[in-house]
């Protein structure tokens, strides 16, 4: 019988399988799906050669794991494979380089879509392009499926579940505090990063748009609230610590206000919400707050700058398809600490955490259980196409499966 729309060939596509985290998901799927139970999945990229490799490596034979070609810039391609495709996941970055192309085809041919892009910049574009088309299909486009920004969006829903549970009411402002984790770079996350500082050092405009808190809310949404942003070193009193900046927090708060204003301000219209990193009490504490400040402001310096973007990129950082080892991603943790208050002064304190390395064993898990929940809890679930955020989208959902197959527990901490 040939696919349809609504029997497709593949439930799940990973494209991009032979990227660094692609390689860790699909043993992930493999682990978790096998091949065809439950879950009919396929591998694809651009390489033949490389994505058969990966095949072998994970001990299939051929006709085991179907395997889909498709240049990230060929819509043809694309086309082809999201038309017998449920859900397209896309590894293939940076994104605002590579991934428009495949954004435009799944809103068009409704094909369900989600992602790792942590650039704020590129997903206004993607809403601002291709939003109508996807409302029109039915394709639901889900960006940010990884450590940016499921932990910080899904720990925001968890925390006001509760809140609206105990005290009748969301709380208002919520503040986020990295207390620990581990894990380091890829080539991938590194070349994203400093993709958005170059384009964002040559555009004043895209420098203001990058600072409004509001930036991928729906076009004309634009409470009068001003959100606080921790950007130098400070001593937070309810967590008792110095505090630094926190470099997904330009991401992060970003989704979770989205997230507000698509559910019509759940979180309440006056909602706060900012994120940091906990560094410690005494002046042990306001040292290292003030090392780690210094220091993101120096890698943003230069990105800014193109010979010294040269330089880190050549002896520094790691390149394209370079990584953590496998025990760095078995070593890394996080542990994230949410405190909400309501307007009542009613306070509750909320505690995410997640085994692996926070951007791949652990993201390379949230982002294939994200794809499950589109393709086998909301094929049919009238939710429609759009630009969703993880937390509009799946909710209480994938707090359940994270916290059954993907390390991650949700917490409420009782005082
Ligand atoms: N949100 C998070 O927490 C998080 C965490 C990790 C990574 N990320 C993001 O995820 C993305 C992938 O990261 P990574 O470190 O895994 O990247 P990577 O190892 O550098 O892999 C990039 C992938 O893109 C593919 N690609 C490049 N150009 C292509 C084209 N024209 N057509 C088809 N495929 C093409 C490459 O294919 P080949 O294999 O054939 O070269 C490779 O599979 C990055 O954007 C990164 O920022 C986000």
């Amino acid at each position: 019988m040939p696919a349809t729309r609504n029997s497709p060939t593949h439930d799940v596509v990973v494209f991009g399988a032979t990227s660094f985290v692609g390689q860790i998901l699909t043993r992930y799927l493999a682990e978790q799906f096998g091949t065809h139970d439950g879950l009919k999945w396929a591998i694809a990229g651009r390489s033949e050669s490389k994505l058969a490799a990966l095949r072998s490596g994970l001990g299939l034979k051929a006709g085991k794991l179907p395997l889909l070609v498709a240049d990230a810039a060929d819509e043809v391609a694309l086309r082809r494979m999201c038309e017998n495709t449920r859900v397209v996941i896309s590894t293939v970055g940076p994104y605002a380089l590579y991934g428009e192309p495949l954004v435009k085809v799944c809103a068009e041919t409704g094909t369900d879509y989600c992602d790792l892009t942590g650039e704020v910049q590129w997903i206004r574009r993607m809403i601002r392009a291709y939003e109508k088309a996807a409302k029109k299909s039915g394709a639901r486009i889900v960006h940010c499926c990884g450590f940016d920004s499921i932990p910080s969006d899904l720990g925001v829903h968890f925390l006001q579940r509760e809140a609206k549970a105990r005290f009748g009411a969301p709380c208002t402002e919520v503040r986020m505090r990295v207390k620990g984790m581990r894990g380091g770079f890829s080539g991938g996350t590194v070349a994203s990063l400093m993709n958005v500082v170059k384009e964002a050092s040559a555009d004043p405009a895209l420098r203001k748009e990058l600072s409004n808190p509001y930036s991928i809310c729906p076009e004309g949404y634009a409470p009068k609230v001003r959100q606080p942003d921790v950007r130098s070193p400070q001593y937070d009193a309810d967590f008792d610590s110095w505090v630094a900046p926190f470099v997904m927090s330009a991401i992060n708060t970003r989704i979770v206000q989205r997230s507000n204003a698509l559910s019509k301000q759940d979180y309440g219209a006056d909602f706060r919400y900012d994120e940091a990193m906990l560094t410690g009490r005494g002046i042990k504490g306001q040292l290292a707050a003030t090392g780690v400040t210094a220091g993101l402001a120096a890698m943003m310096v230069a990105g800014a700058l193109p010979p010294a973007r040269w330089a880190l990129g050549r002896f520094v950082l790691p390149a394209p398809g370079e990584g953590p080892s496998p025990e760095a991603q078995r070593k890394g943790y996080f542990d994230l600490r949410f405190l909400g208050r309501t307007d009542g002064g009613d306070e509750l304190r909320v505690k995410v955490t997640g085994d692996r390395d926070p951007g791949y064993g652990s993201t390379a898990k949230m982002l294939g259980q994200a794809g499950a929940c589109l393709a086998l809890d909301f094929a049919d679930s009238g939710r429609g196409g759009g630009f969703w955020t993880p937390a509009t989208m799946f909710g209480d959902r994938l707090v359940e499966r994270l916290t059954a197959h993907s390390g991650l527990a949700f917490e409420v901490l009782e005082a």
